[in-house]
Parts: C-alpha cells; sequence; structure tokens
C-alpha cells in the first residue's frame, strides 16, 4: 500500500514534469541565468520548484523544505523534511538532450524514508518506501546481479567548470575504467541513481554533488537491493556531498578502487 505522503509527493512530480515538458518543446526560448562557471538555471527550474513546494507544503504545512532554488525553510516540525531538486540535468534540459529529471524526497529523524524520481521526457516514475519495496510505473525493481567488475557498466558524475573534485574524478576515472566494461556520463545525478536502482547501471559514485541530487536515489537503491554509502565523511549519506553506490556483490570492490587515495 502507498502512503498518503507518497500520494502527495507523485502529484506534485507529475505536475512538476507537465510544466517541464511544456518548456521542454520551447526551451530555445527560455531564459538562463548563470550561477556559477558551467552552472545554469532557468525559469524552467524555478517554476518547477514553485509547484512542487505549493503542492507539498499545501498538503503538509508543518514539514521543513530544502530545495535547490529556494534553500532552506525550517517547519513547526523538526523531525521531516522535504528535500527537492526541481530539475536535475539542467544542462541536459537546456541543450534539448531528453536526459532530466525531478527529484522528491522525505527525510524523518534524519533519514530518507521516501522518494520519487520522475524523467517526465520518457514517462517513467521510480518511486520508493523504507519498508516497501522500489518501484518503476508499477514494475518492481532490483539491482543487477552483476558481480565481476569487467562486466560492469558505473555511470559517475564528471565536475564542470572550477570545481575543485575534478582531479580525484579524474584519478577514479584512471583506476577503474580499465577494470570494466565501460563509465557512462549521462548529466542527471538523480537519474543515475534511479538506473542502478533498475539494474541499468551496475553501480554509481560522484564527488561534489549536494542533498537534493541524490535523497531520493538513496532510498530507491536501497529497497533495489543496493548499497549507497558516502565515499568520505561520517553521518548521513545524504549529507555527506559524495557518494558511491552499487549492488551488493559489486560495491565492495567499487568502493575499494573509489576510497583509494594516494
Ligand atoms: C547536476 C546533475 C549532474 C551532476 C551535478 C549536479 P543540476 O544537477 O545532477 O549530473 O554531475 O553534480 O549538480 O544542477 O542539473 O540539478
Ligand atoms: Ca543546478
Ligand atoms: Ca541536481
Ligand atoms: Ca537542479
Amino acid at each position: 500500500m502507498q502512503s498518503a505522503n507518497m500520494n502527495v509527493m507523485i502529484k506534485a512530480a507529475r505536475k512538476a514534469g507537465r510544466s517541464l515538458v511544456k518548456d521542454f518543446r520551447e526551451v530555445e526560448n527560455l531564459q538562463v541565468s548563470v550561477k556559477g562557471a558551467g552552472d545554469f538555471v532557468s525559469r524552467a527550474d524555478r517554476e518547477s520548484e514553485r509547484i512542487i513546494k505549493e503542492e507539498l507544503r499545501g498538503a503538509r504545512p508543518t514539514y521543513g523544505w530544502l530545495g535547490e532554488e529556494t534553500g532552506e525553510e525550517k517547519g513547526e516540525d523538526p523531525t521531516r523534511r522535504w528535500i527537492v531538486d526541481p530539475l536535475d540535468g539542467t544542462t541536459n534540459f537546456l541543450h534539448g538532450l531528453p536526459h532530466w529529471a525531478v527529484s522528491i524526497a522525505l527525510e524523518h529523524k534524519g533519514e530518507i524514508v521516501a522518494g520519487v524520481i520522475f524523467d517526465a521526457a520518457k514517462d517513467e516514475l521510480y518511486h520508493a518506501e523504507k519498508g516497501n519495496g522500489a518501484w518503476m510505473n508499477g514494475q518492481r525493481l532490483r539491482v543487477s546481479g552483476r558481480r565481476q567488475l569487467i562486466e560492469s557498466i558505473f555511470a559517475t558524475g564528471i565536475p564542470f567548470a572550477g570545481r575543485g573534485t575534478l582531479p580525484a574524478s579524474l584519478q577514479d576515472l584512471a583506476r577503474l575504467s580499465p577494470q570494466t566494461a565501460g563509465i557512462r556520463r549521462f548529466g542527471s545525478a538523480a537519474l543515475d541513481l534511479a538506473y542502478v536502482a533498475a539494474g541499468r547501471y551496475d553501480g554509481y559514485w560522484e564527488r561534489g554533488v549536494n542533498a537534493w541530487d541524490v535523497a531520493a536515489g538513496i532510498v530507491l537503491i536501497k529497497e533495489a537491493g543496493g548499497f549507497a554509502e558516502a565515499i568520505r565523511g561520517e553521518g548521513p549519506v545524504v549529507d555527506a556531498g559524495n557518494i558511491v553506490c552499487a549492488n551488493a556483490a559489486l560495491f565492495g570492490d567499487l568502493a575499494g578502487i573509489i576510497r583509494t587515495r594516494d
């Protein structure tokens, strides 16, 4: 049974997805501003966040909020918080590449208990709740069954212009790629995580992520039978700023390589 909160999350994701699909059709007319080197935001991102916030805060006015475009707002209920990326994969979106998503998570007492990732361009809706499995369009998800690195493909994000984690990410690639069947960089962290949950990728790692990029994906992967941990750092993986995840058989090998530093 889907919880009432999950119904609220799915409704918000679909509504935001409809608005994004409309903007995507006329993407050349969108106003774009630059947040930093290689880091863009458009009216589509802001409008999507506005829609999601209206839906979620309308339904659950006491919960806190963390959204990429509007930041953090404390709620009357200090134990619950929405964590939202209104458009993950903005650079793809602005280039007309149909690989981007809405990501909505619910955190309770520091743990992610529910997540929705909606790939509106492909009409693929992923959702998971703690203890209730991970699903995509009504189909149960399982992480892949591959056991050897050399048979496996891994996704990552290569930091864009000016991010300090670039040297470490290039070292990861140099170490890992000769041992695998391939590395992918599709440009949406939320979908990278959803694809690990769906068994399309065997694992994913990235240095320099934010809570809104990974929150929903973390519960999807756990509920699909995989592992998601911080590359480095104590405390919950969602706040670590870096992440490594894979199916249970490959996690040790992948994390071992990514965690090795000289
Ligand atoms: C970005 C994408 C990208 C990842 C970056 C994120 P945005 O999110 O997920 O794949 O490599 O770390 O910041 O800015 O498009 O929401
Ligand atoms: Ca962004
Ligand atoms: Ca993002
Ligand atoms: Ca975003």
